[in-house]
């Protein structure tokens, strides 16, 4: 009997590259990105700005230096940025704006569809007045947990931000998703902000890299951040390489992911003692709830079935992505059937 396939559904940042993406990377003109010399990351870089409807994009280690960067170039020492409390450049980005640039965080809650407000966005943005920091920058996350962020809520928060002074950028590390969920292209959902991040290793399937892209002068001074974070990297084609294919090949087919997630939670909604709302899957994430006292055991009796899931926070999360092909997902349901059926006898 051959093993299982090893089902990972922590993250779609554990995809693995494939051979064609290999190849492209094995075949990947470079040369040295400090001097502007590497003719793939330049490609990778107009692409991206094109594809974001920017005018010009940098190529970044990760979505966390694409987010502290955007943070560190609108904003300076003293300034505040205004972002949601579990978004995820204030909340799991160890405080880096904060910490490396003394820009001053200002979180608004956010609700169950993954949206700030604008009524607390408004109350948030300080008057002129010296006991407070100068709020400069507001940040928006799309996807939020998976969730699409409607365009016009978008719209609204970043107009909001324009008239009282503030910049707005945007944390696009899922933002094809968004893309391909609400078939809209990224350029337009990100119209309003005056730039926008996009991660290639998650969904796109990329080892690594982000792009951050906006005006020409925006990435003119955010170079100069890379560089002083330690982020020039050479002969990093190699990984626009990877990148470039991500765009080309992997963007059409997150709607796979969206499908799987959407009939993954069908099944699981199904099962006596699990609670899923397959309705609220916009794209490849499915949130599973189980009674408190059934949550510690699962990971481990799914990892024996060769499944990984992260351990449950309020509910689990559980991330579709290429590496999980669509006939290999009923092992999941059929997994947390029978674990649940073993709870309720016991
Ligand atoms: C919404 C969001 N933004 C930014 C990041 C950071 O990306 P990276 O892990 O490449 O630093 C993540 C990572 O999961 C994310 O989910």
């Amino acid at each position: 009997m051959p093993d299982n396939l090893l089902l990972d559904f922590r993250s779609d940042t554990v995809t693995k590259p494939d051979v064609a993406m290999r190849k492209a990377m094995y075949e990947a003109e470079v040369g040295d990105d400090v001097y502007g010399e590497d003719t793939t990351i330049n490609q990778l870089e107009a692409q991206g700005a094109d594809l974001l409807g920017k005018q010009a994009g940098l190529f970044v280690s990760s979505g966390t230096q694409a987010n502290l960067i955007a943070i560190l170039t609108h904003a300076g020492r003293g300034d505040e940025y205004i972002t949601g409390d579990h978004y995820h450049s204030y909340f799991y980005e160890a405080g880096g704006a904060a910490a490396l640039g003394s820009v001053v965080p200002c979180t608004l809650p956010v609700n169950e569809h993954g949206q700030i407000t604008k009524a607390d966005l408004r109350a948030a943005i300080k008057p002129d007045d010296s006991h407070h920091p100068i709020s400069r920058l507001l940040c928006l996350e799309n996807t939020v947990n998976g969730k699409v962020q409607p365009t016009d809520h978008l719209f609204d928060l970043c107009d909001t931000a324009h008239q009282n002074g503030l910049s707005t950028h945007l944390d696009g590390a899922r933002l094809m998703n968004a893309a391909v969920a609400s078939q809209k292209p990224a350029a337009q959902i990100g119209e309003r902000c005056d730039s926008v991040s996009l991660c290639l290793s998650k969904g796109l399937g990329a080892p690594a890299g982000s792009l951050l892209c906006g005006s020409a002068d925006f990435i003119h001074k955010a170079r100069r951040w890379r560089k002083m974070l330690g982020g020039g990297m050479r002969q990093a084609g190699v990984l626009a390489a990877a990148g470039q294919y991500a765009l080309c090949h992997n963007v059409e087919r997150l709607a796979k992911d969206h499908e799987n997630a959407r009939q993954l939670a069908d099944k699981l909604a199904s099962i006596d003692g699990v609670d899923v709302a397959p309705e609220q899957v916009d794209t490849n994430m499915v949130y599973m709830y189980l009674p408190s006292d059934k949550c510690a055991d699962l990971p481990a009796y799914l990892r024996a079935q060769d499944i990984i899931i992260s351990p449950a926070k309020k509910g689990f999360r559980l991330v579709l992505h290429k590496d999980i092909p669509a006939s290999e997902m009923d092992r999941l349901a059929l997994g947390v059937q029978a674990y649940m059926a073993a709870n309720i006898a016991v």
